[in-house]
């Protein structure tokens, strides 16, 4: 069962995205050379936790942060620790809170420091992707029809898509039907329905598609060890356009 959600808990949904926006910015502000991972995960948890919220992530099966931050060929839900930043990584920062019952969860990948042209060109294309998909989260249309844009464009500019971990709804819990998959053919999957809440969250790789997982159970990276890009938006499904409920604003404005 897919949930239709109703514009109180739209309401509801757009604040916990919002505060997961504005914890981005607040990690984005420390993000530099000679920082640890561990120090960002910090700053995340206390301005959630100043903000009378919850870190989502934080015990979800476990886990044990607030932040996953995936560096380079990490792809996603690397485990912050005393690692330490250097000039011309790139790092996935993905941040989730609970409140007042309701999950934001929102992704984005940063460059510390100065990163090559082939790094550039990968976190844009990635997030242009996400753009694409978002265009298509309409009513009527299907999940298939987000994972085609993405993938088609992804591809097209030289990259691979994971395949192995997807978008998703959400709401009350943190992962919710439907699946959201960064591939796919068009017309395919579960219809989207106005009140739906959906994460679309591409993984994009700079070199083949295959993963593996770490030995911390968690971590997981490029099976080529190229590097790989990871951006995700929480959007309300409605008639025309999507309503996006998390934003890249207030990272974008300390960055530009
Ligand atoms: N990265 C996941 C998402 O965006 C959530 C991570 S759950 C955690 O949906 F437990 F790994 F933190
Ligand atoms: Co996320
Ligand atoms: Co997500």
């Amino acid at each position: 069962m897919i949930n239709i959600r109703t514009a109180e808990e739209i309401e509801l949904l757009r604040k916990s995205n919002l505060l997961v926006s504005e914890t981005l910015a607040e990690v984005a502000k420390r993000i530099a050379p000679g920082v640890t991972t561990g120090e960002l995960d910090k700053i995340a948890e206390e301005f959630i936790n100043d903000n009378d919220a919850k870190p989502g992530f934080l015990g979800y099966n476990g886990y044990p942060k607030t932040l996953c931050t995936s560096v380079n060929e990490q792809v996603v839900h690397g485990i912050p620790s005393g690692i330490v930043l250097k000039e011309g990584d790139i790092i996935s920062i993905d941040c989730g809170v609970l409140l007042n019952g309701y999950y934001g969860d929102t992704a984005y990948t940063f460059a510390v420091g100065e990163i090559d042209e082939n790094k550039k060109r990968l976190l844009k294309i990635t997030k242009e992707s996400l753009f694409l998909g978002i265009e298509k989260a309409i009513e009527g249309n299907r999940t298939g029809d987000i994972g085609y844009a993405v993938q088609e464009y992804c591809e097209v500019n030289g990259y691979s898509v994971v395949r192995e971990l997807v978008g998703h709804g959400l709401g009350t819990n943190l992962h919710e039907p439907p699946e959201v998959p960064n591939y796919g053919r068009r017309g395919r999957g579960p219809k989207l329905k106005a009140g739906m809440v959906i994460c679309i969250e591409p993984m994009i790789n700079m070199g083949r598609k295959e993963i593996i997982q770490e030995a911390d159970g968690w971590t997981i990276r490029t099976a080529d060890r190229k590097a790989s890009a990871h951006f995700e938006l929480a959007v309300a499904i409605q008639k025309d356009k999507a309503d996006i409920l998390s934003t890249f604003k207030y990272i974008e404005e300390l960055l530009n």
